[in-house]
């Protein structure tokens, strides 16, 4: 599989703490920093061995520490005793469904979970030089189509579960950036983001390709006409390491700053599952498709995001590398092996 080369030197002995490293971006993550010879150690609630990390033996490269981000004390001893210089921040409840179901359960996950973690960096007394805190395009809340793209001083407006408790932990980790702690915390706000080992069957993407491999059956949940904006998660990961390095470099002028990071490039769900069923080989299911989604309301989700990236090419020199042709591409032959492996996820 391809992989970008991250900044070798700047890694190389690194102690690196990942919340959520059982998932999809964490799982990603993890594979860049032990490719780059960082110590990673992974906060991990269960152990799904059907995730990225383990399918892909990268369960082995790291230290994972078992036990909910809820749990300070254990977050505080290992920040402590790992002597942890960088934290990634991506354990979430990030089902948009289940947090309209259980808004609790996700406040409880997204805003303590946060929270507790950060306390936990502020108990560390400045060992941590550097925290990246994944917030989302979501915590802007809803704004019309022509105030697109989001730009980082948009006020966040979220009404909904998910939305709502992303802004949370987004501002909370503003708050302990503030002059009163000086925490070295940066914020990222980014669009969708997809690729191998996005197993969140929830998200259109994972749903399509797997129905579109034989392995399951695509449920619609809107008409096709919502706007989203599709990042390759190996160009997310390149940008999550050149933000911790400059972070840990430029404390006192990159904490508490917030980054929006996108194509530009915007899709409806319609062009992303006509990329889907061309690459699969299935256009013909197309406009059976399209005729079952005529008419179909989502209620719970924002009509219309997609973000620019101004702000971290002009920070950190970033631009996204991977057209969605090409990273959808590579996520279907990853799916491919997947399932052929796992069968029944
Ligand atoms: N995937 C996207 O499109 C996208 C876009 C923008 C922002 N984000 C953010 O990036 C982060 C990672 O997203 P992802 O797609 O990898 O999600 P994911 O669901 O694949 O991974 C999240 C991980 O967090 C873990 N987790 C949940 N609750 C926990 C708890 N209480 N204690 C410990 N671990 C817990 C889960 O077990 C899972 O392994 C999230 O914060 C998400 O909001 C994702």
């Amino acid at each position: 599989m391809r992989m970008r080369v991250p900044p070798l030197r700047y890694w190389c002995g690194k102690s690196v703490l990942i919340t959520g490293i059982n998932g999809f971006i964490g799982g990603n993550l993890a594979e860049a920093l032990t490719a780059a010879g960082a110590n990673v150690f992974g906060l991990i609630r269960n152990r799904n061995s059907r995730s990225y990390l383990f399918h892909e033996g990268l369960d082995r490269r790291v230290t994972l520490v078992e036990g909910d981000l809820g749990d300070k004390e254990l977050l505080t001893r290992v920040i402590g005793e790992e002597q942890i210089h960088t934290i990634f921040h991506l354990a979430s409840q990030v089902e948009v469904g289940v947090a309209a179901a259980h808004p609790q359960l996700t406040f409880e996950t997204n805003v303590r979970g946060t929270y507790q973690l950060l306390e936990a960096v502020r108990l560390a007394s400045g060992g941590v030089r550097a925290v990246v805190v994944a917030s989302s395009d979501k915590a802007y809340g809803s704004y019309p189509r022509r105030k697109m793209p989001y730009r980082e001083d948009y006020p966040l407006i979220p009404r909904y579960p998910y939305d709502v408790s992303k802004a949370c932990a987004d501002m909370i980790a503003q708050s302990y950036a503030s002059e009163l702690y000086r925490l070295p915390i940066l914020v990222t706000r980014f669009s969708n983001i997809y690729g191998p080992g996005q197993l969140n069957f929830s998200a259109v993407l994972p749903d399509a390709i797997r129905a579109c491999l034989g392995y399951g059956k695509f449920v619609p949940r809107g008409d096709g006409t919502q706007i989203r904006d599709f990042l390759f998660v190996k160009d997310v990961v390149a940008l999550y390491l050149a933000m911790a390095e400059s972070l840990a470099h430029r404390p006192e002028k990159l904490r508490g700053k917030v980054f929006n990071a996108g194509t530009r490039q915007p899709l409806s769900i319609r062009e992303v599952l006509a990329v889907v069923h061309r690459l699969t080989g299935r256009e013909s299911d197309l406009p059976a498709l399209y005729r079952g989604m005529k008419k179909r309301k989502t209620t719970g989700e924002i009509d219309c995001q997609f973000m620019d990236y101004a702000t971290v090419r002009k920070e950190f020199g970033w631009t996204p590398k991977t057209r969605f042709a090409v990273g959808a591409e590579e996520t279907i032959a990853w799916f491919r092996a997947y399932f052929e492996r796992t069968p029944t996820a």
